[in-house]
């Protein structure tokens, strides 16, 4: 059974469920909240041991009914990896989360994978959103496999690599001469004008359900103790919001006691959540002419600004900016350890490095890095 309900993450007003997309009260991202009172929290443990195959095995706190049906490939499930590494990070325990085991290759299989399946349930005809690259493969190989089009707003100099895996799965590209906040004004817009489901970051609730699965996943494979820290890679902040939503529904739950100190990495070009949490405000500026080799960290506005500032907060965790030399020294360093490693998944072993010589991490402390994307998916 799972049944939930919308309300705004920033006002608290109830939406209605029906092709949610942002409040409509302050246009700010709806959260989806689950009757966790109703559910046992050991019986779903057990039964969440014994399925097998994707993300939806959590199901019982994911937005489907129990007579729906999930649009899926396989996600989810991907490896956690201890490795070793001299530097900065050497006397911490550091275990990969790696994504880039997925269907696409990356870490938004999970949560194009939970909207589209809501989107589709729910009558959609076609789908938009704005990629910097792996969100748009996820959305194009989602909606191919609801047999329903997808429309990507990609940014000019998206390179036609990632271009031609999005037209693999039969989605339309539009490219843009802007970033990714002009390629989602766009994507909007279109939404408006031909009535397609617009899935981009935080404008609908679902994205967020399915990257809440990759903690679940880390949580269940450490015996239900939460790592001490987790260094996340942050753009629209989808999977760090998600993340912290999984702790407090746990917790809810009664499924586990302690927390996780959550971490943002971004690069030094492009570092709003940096920025804000230095400045101590709830909101992050708009960073202008933003600039960093890692695509899914050149966000220069995150709508979702607050939320992660708040989990950032709430968790005791912290910010921190990395150049882009030490993204890709973090990457071949996971390389060396046999990972096909990201940039952004190099972030976040630069940013562990940099937390660690800042005391912000702690000698043997249990941290968790995510690998968000596989070397090859550029
Ligand atoms: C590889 C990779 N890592 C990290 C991010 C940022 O993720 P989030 O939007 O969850 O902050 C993205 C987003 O595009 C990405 O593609």
């Amino acid at each position: 059974m799972s049944t939930w309900r919308l309300e705004c993450g920033a006002c608290g007003e109830e939406a209605t469920r029906h092709k949610a997309t942002v409040c409509a009260h302050c246009h700010k991202p709806l959260l989806a909240r689950y009757d966790l009172a109703s559910l046992d929290g050991a019986a779903l443990k057990k039964a969440w041991s014994t399925r097998r195959g994707s993300m939806w095995r959590f199901r019982e706190i994911m937005p489907v009914e129990s007579d729906e049906d999930p649009i899926t490939l396989g996600e989810g499930e991907t490896p956690l990896l201890a490795i070793q590494v001299e530097g900065d990070a050497a006397d911490l325990e550091l275990l990969v989360k790696d994504e880039g085991q997925n269907p696409t290759g990356s870490f938004k299989d999970r949560g194009l994978g939970a909207a589209v399946t809501r989107a589709a349930l729910e009558g959609a005809t076609e789908f938009v959103a704005p990629s910097a690259g792996n969100a748009g493969a996820a959305l194009a190989a989602y909606a191919a496999r609801a047999g329903l089009p997808a429309r990507l707003f990609i940014p000019e100099d998206t390179p036609d690599g990632v271009a031609r895996r999005c037209e693999h799965y039969g989605a339309t590209i539009t490219r843009v001469d802007g970033l990714i906040d002009e390629c989602g004004r766009l994507s909007a817009e279109y939404a408006e004008q031909t009535g397609a489901f617009n899935l981009s970051t935080l404008k609908e609730p679902y994205r967020i359900e399915g990257k809440k699965t990759m903690m679940l996943e880390i949580v269940e494979a450490l015996d239900w103790e939460p790592p001490d820290a987790i260094v996340y890679p942050t753009g629209g902040g989808t999977g760090l919001i998600g993340s912290w939503k999984t702790l407090e529904e746990l917790r809810e739950l009664g499924l586990i006691t302690r927390s996780t100190r959550m971490y943002s990495v971004q690069g030094t070009g492009c570092a709003p959540i940096v920025r804000a949490w230095e400045r101590g405000t709830d909101h992050a500026e708009k960073w202008e002419d933003a600039e960093t080799e890692a695509w899914g960290l050149r966000v220069p506005g995150a709508l979702g600004d607050f939320l992660i500032l708040d989990a950032l907060r709430q968790s005791g965790g912290g910010a921190v900016a990395v150049p882009d030399a030490a993204m890709r020294e973090g990457a071949a360093r996971l390389g060396s350890a046999g990972i096909g490693a990201s940039i952004e998944g190099g972030a976040t072993l630069a940013g562990a490095g940099a937390l660690r010589r800042s005391g912000a991490l702690k000698a043997g402390e249990r941290v968790v890095l995510f690998n968000t994307a596989h070397l090859l998916t550029y």
